[in-house]
C-alpha cells in the first residue's frame, strides 16, 4: 500500500501527523469529516514560488477561489503576496483580513455592476475585463464615481492546456477572455475610453496543468500581442499568466516551479514589464487533508463499499472531475489490502471519493486521510442533505487551531422562516 509523499502530513510510531501534531488529537476534539491545514507547507510553497522568479520583477496574487480561509490569506499577504478575488464574497473575505486594496485583484467573466462598483470605491489595484460591453460598463461606472479605473484585458490565446475539459479556459470555444484577433481593437477603445486606464494584459489558460508546453505556447502569443499594444503606442505595466500550475495528487510527474522558471524567464524578460502570478492550487492543495471515520463497510456481489462520514458536500471533485486523491489510514496498519469504493452517506450515486480503490480493509470505528484536499474542497462545499460545514484546522509546529467550527444547525437556517401567512 503506497502512502502519499509528503513532509507535512508524515507518520511517526504509524500515527499520521500534520507537522508535529497527531491528527488523532485533532479529530478528538472537533470530530470528523474535518478539514487540517499545515502552515508551514502554504509558506514553503510560497518561498518557493518566489524564490523561482526572483531574478525578474515578478509579483503574486494568490488566488482564493482555490482556498480564502481567512487565515491562510493572511499567511499569504503576510509572506507579500497580493490577492485574486472573483466576485464581492471574495473581496469581502479580503477586506476583512485587513489587506491594502493595492494588494486586490478582481477577476471573473460575469463581474455584477455591484462587484465594479465596489471595486472602484475601495481603489482596488486593478478590474480585469473580458469584452467590449463590461470595458464600457467599468467606464461608466468610474466616470459616475469621478475616478479612473485601472483595468487589465483578459485575453483568450486559444491554446490547449491538456488538462480537464471542466478546467480547461484558454480555448477559442470557451466563454473566458477576449478573442486573441479581436485584443487590438478593445485595447484602442479602453485607451480612448475617458475613465478606464490599460495598464495591462492577462491570460489564464486553465487549472492543473501539468507541461510547460502550453503555456509556453500562450506566452510567446501574448508576447507578440504584448509587442502589438505597445507600438499603437499604449504602455502597459504587466502581463499577467494567471494560475493553473498541476500538483501531484496520483502519480503525476508535472514540472518543477524551477523548470518552469527555467523555461518562461528568457521569454518573460522580453516583456520589459512586471510579471504578474495568480496561482491556487500550486500555494494550497497539497497544505490540506479531510480526516473522515469509516462508518460502515459492506459488499455486495459486485463490489466492497467503504462508507465514511465526509462526502461530496466536502468534496466534490471525485463527484465532477472524476479526480484523484489519494486515501490512506490515519493509523498505520498491517491488513490485506481490497479493491473498494469509498462512498459518503450522500443518497447521489455520484457521492463517491474513490472507485475501484486498492486501500487497506477497513473497519468502522477507524480513520482516514483523504489527500491533497487543500483546494477547491472546503471553497466548494455545500449543505446538501442537511449536511454542516466542517471545521478548518490551522496547524502550526505542536499547535492546531480551529479557524472555524463545524457549522451549528442554526447556521443551515440562517434567517429562513416559516411564513405564517403561506398558510392561512
Ligand atoms: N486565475 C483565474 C482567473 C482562475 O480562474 C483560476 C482558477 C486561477 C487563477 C487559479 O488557478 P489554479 O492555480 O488554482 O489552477 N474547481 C477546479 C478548479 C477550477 C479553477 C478555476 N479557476 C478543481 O477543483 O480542480
Amino acid at each position: 500500500m503506497r502512502y502519499f509523499d509528503s513532509s507535512y502530513f508524515t507518520y511517526k510510531n504509524n500515527q499520521l501527523f500534520c507537522e508535529d501534531v497527531a491528527v488523532e488529537q485533532i479529530i478528538k476534539q472537533v470530530g470528523t469529516p474535518t478539514y487540517i491545514y499545515s502552515k508551514k507547507f502554504f509558506i514553503d510553497r510560497y518561498t518557493e514560488f518566489t524564490n523561482a522568479f526572483k531574478e525578474i520583477k515578478h509579483s503574486i496574487f494568490y488566488a482564493i477561489k482555490s482556498n480564502f480561509n481567512l487565515n491562510l490569506i493572511k499567511i499569504f499577504s503576510n509572506l507579500g503576496s497580493g490577492l485574486d478575488v472573483n466576485s464581492e464574497g471574495e473581496l469581502y473575505r479580503a477586506l476583512k483580513v485587513g489587506i491594502h486594496p493595492q494588494k486586490i485583484f478582481l477577476s471573473g467573466v460575469g463581474k455584477t455592476k455591484r462587484e465594479i462598483e465596489l471595486g472602484i470605491e475601495n481603489n482596488i489595484l486593478l478590474i480585469k475585463t473580458e469584452s467590449e460591453e463590461e470595458l464600457i460598463l467599468i467606464d461608466k461606472i468610474a466616470r459616475e464615481k469621478n475616478k479612473i479605473a485601472p483595468v487589465h484585458l483578459r485575453i483568450n490565446p486559444n491554446v490547449d492546456p491538456k488538462t480537464h475539459p471542466y478546467i480547461s479556459t484558454g480555448l477559442a470555444e470557451e466563454k473566458f477572455g477576449i478573442p486573441e484577433e479581436e485584443a487590438i481593437e478593445h485595447f484602442r477603445l479602453a485607451a480612448k475610453l475617458e475613465n478606464v486606464r490599460p495598464v495591462g494584459v492577462g491570460m489564464h489558460i486553465g487549472s492543473q496543468i501539468t507541461t510547460i508546453a502550453p503555456y509556453k505556447e500562450a506566452i510567446e502569443k501574448m508576447l507578440e500581442l504584448f509587442l502589438k499594444i505597445k507600438s499603437a503606442g499604449i504602455k502597459l505595466n504587466h502581463f499577467n499568466i494567471g494560475g493553473g500550475i498541476g500538483v501531484v495528487y496520483n502519480d503525476e510527474k508535472p514540472f518543477t516551479l524551477q523548470e518552469f522558471a527555467n523555461k518562461v524567464i528568457p521569454i518573460f524578460k522580453k516583456f520589459e514589464c512586471e510579471i504578474m502570478f495568480e496561482p491556487g492550487r500550486f500555494l494550497t492543495a497539497n497544505g490540506g487533508i479531510i480526516a473522515t471515520e469509516v462508518l460502515y463497510t459492506k459488499q455486495n456481489k459486485k463490489k466492497n463499499f467503504i462508507i465514511v462520514d465526509a462526502s461530496m458536500a466536502e468534496i466534490i471533485r471525485p463527484s465532477i472531475y472524476d479526480a484523484y486523491h489519494h486515501i490512506q489510514h490515519l493509523v498505520k496498519i498491517e491488513n490485506e489490502t481490497i479493491i473498494a469504493d469509498i462512498v459518503g452517506p450522500v443518497c447521489e450515486s455520484g457521492d463517491f471519493i474513490a472507485k475501484d480503490r486498492e486501500i487497506i480493509k477497513c473497519n468502522s470505528g477507524e480513520f482516514l486521510a483523504i489527500m491533497s484536499a487543500g483546494s477547491y474542497c472546503m471553497v466548494m462545499s455545500s449543505n446538501y442533505n442537511g449536511r454542516r460545514r466542517a471545521p478548518e484546522i490551522m496547524v502550526d509546529k505542536d499547535k492546531f487551531y480551529i479557524t472555524r467550527s463545524r457549522e451549528s444547525f442554526q447556521h443551515l437556517l440562517f434567517d429562513e422562516q416559516i411564513i405564517e401567512e403561506l398558510f392561512q
